[in-house]
């Protein structure tokens, strides 16, 4: 089992394509919908509620949890490496979206700096929409810049988009929501036109085609869900103690901390197809 964990409904948008690319595998969904959005909290909380998220999808059996959430994955996941798996949980991993991201955007290996195939963006300029904390964690940039010190990046927070996402609020609202964030971000750039952007909160592909209508035509959309879909499988094709057994349970539960049927009936625009929740505490007695 693969643990995939969000604030809420975003990393549904990851788990639409974990399914499509490792069909054989079994995932268990946890959206701590009773906390989100994290985007505007305080690092040390996001940190302990990833931390107890973790703790929850590990004691069901997970092993391995993907952090489908830019804001855990740049504020919470390094320092769980470090501090907390080791000693707390050495045969269990917890990876990120944040990685693929920079590995894609830089064409170059995180474990070992070699180059990759197929870089996005030669050199120039880069935006990342992004929450208020991700954005304030430095994380994207600092890590672009270390393996790829030529590509610039522009940062722009969208302080109000996940609430206004997760509260459903009308298309035309998001989309001036979107304009507005995306024209504050050209006003910083000088005039350039980034090479490539990176929606980077799981909650933004659904208002992708608002980024794609605001964005400048040469500004290419990278596809997160994809990219970290493609890289989870290169994990497990490298670590196949993780992965599915032949004839194994495969599909996906879906948990969350919120009320589950709130959650169920907006989740399907973010999966793309009905989802039924559970309430997490299920999850705890079994
Ligand atoms: N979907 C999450 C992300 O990728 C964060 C949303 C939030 O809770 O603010 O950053």
């Amino acid at each position: 089992m693969i643990g995939v964990f969000d604030s809420g409904h975003g990393g549904l948008t990851v788990l639409r394509q974990l399914i499509a690319r490792l069909p054989q595998e079994y995932f268990v969904y946890f959206g701590d919908h009773a906390h989100a959005p994290y985007g505007r909290r305080e690092p040390e909380e996001i940190y302990r509620l990833t931390l107890e998220a973790v703790e929850r999808l590990f004691q069901h059996g997970c092993r391995l949890v993907l952090l489908a959430c830019n804001t855990a994955s740049a504020v919470a996941l390094r320092r769980m490496q470090q501090d907390w798996l080791s000693q707390n949980a050495p045969n269990h991993r917890v990876l990120g979206v944040f990685v693929p991201m920079v590995e894609a955007l830089t064409a170059t290996s995180w474990r070992d700096g070699l180059p990759l195939p197929g870089r996005v963006a030669e050199d120039g300029l880069v935006a990342v929409f992004a929450t208020q904390r991700t954005v304030l964690s430095g994380a994207y940039p600092l890590e672009i810049s270390l393996r790829a010190p030529q590509l610039r990046v522009v940062a722009q927070a969208c302080p109000q988009l996940v609430a206004a996402i997760e509260g459903q609020e009308p298309q035309t609202r998001l989309k001036s929501m979107v304009t507005g964030y995306v024209a504050e971000m050209l006003a910083k750039t000088g005039g350039a036109v980034p090479g490539a952007a990176v929606l980077g909160c799981t909650h933004y592909p659904l208002v992708a085609e608002h980024f794609a209508e605001a964005l400048p035509e040469t500004t290419r959309l990278m596809d997160q869900p994809g990219i970290v879909a493609a890289s989870l499988a290169d994990y497990l094709e490298r670590h196949p103690r993780f992965a599915a057994t032949p004839g194994s349970l495969s599909g996906a539960r879906f948990l969350t901390s919120g009320d589950p049927q709130t959650v169920s009936a907006f989740a399907s625009r973010f999966f793309g197809a009905e989802v039924a929740f559970h309430s997490a505490k299920e999850l705890d007695r079994i």
